[in-house]
């Protein structure tokens, strides 16, 4: 029994799951009409994101340093690093939604009847459906190198 490395992966759990919560709040509130309230209300879960996607680093580090296998178990495993990469996409994808968001939440405040532009929802909802996708790939590549695969 190793208690450390199981409050490591209690928080890892509850940190993905919020992330996954965030990712798939916007793929549903961006699908409708986009009044100043979802906007607001995008903008603000979007707020979230950055820190929970930095306490999943620092807490996936500590479960690679301090988890039951060793880093050197991590860091030979391509389908660790297969994994990494995914997360790395997500964050890069999600980086041009959250310029938009911040953008658009800040023109309905200045405009009560701003619309956002139909180019500019379009190509945020291709970022978040992607993102959503190349998310997915996450728990796939996990499962399998926690059972061993990619050595
Ligand atoms: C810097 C980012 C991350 C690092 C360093 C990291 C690291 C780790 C490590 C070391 C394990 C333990 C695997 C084992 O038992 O040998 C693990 C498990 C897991 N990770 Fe991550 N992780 C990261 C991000 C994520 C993200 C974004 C997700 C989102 C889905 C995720 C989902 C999981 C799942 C579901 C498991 C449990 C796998 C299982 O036991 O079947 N991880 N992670």
């Amino acid at each position: 029994m190793d208690t450390t490395d199981l409050i490591l992966a209690i928080v890892h759990h509850l940190l993905v799951f919020s992330l996954a919560g965030i990712i798939g709040a916007e793929f549903v509130l961006i699908r409708g009409d986009l009044p100043a309230t979802t906007i607001r209300r995008l903008a603000g879960i979007d707020r979230h994101y950055g820190a929970i996607a930095m306490l999943i680093i620092i807490i996936g580090i500590g479960r690679v340093v301090y988890g039951l296998r060793g880093w050197e178990f991590y860091v030979h495993n391509w389908v660790f690093w297969a994994k990494m990469i995914a997360f790395g996409i997500v964050g890069l994808l999600s980086i041009q939604p959250t310029m938009r968001f911040i953008s658009w939440n800040r023109q309905a405040r200045a405009n009560p009847s701003f619309l956002v532009p139909a180019s500019e929802l379009a190509s945020v909802k291709t970022f978040i459906r992607a993102e959503a996708a190349v998310f997915l790939l996450i728990p796939i590549f996990a499962a399998a190198m926690a059972r061993g695969y990619g050595i």
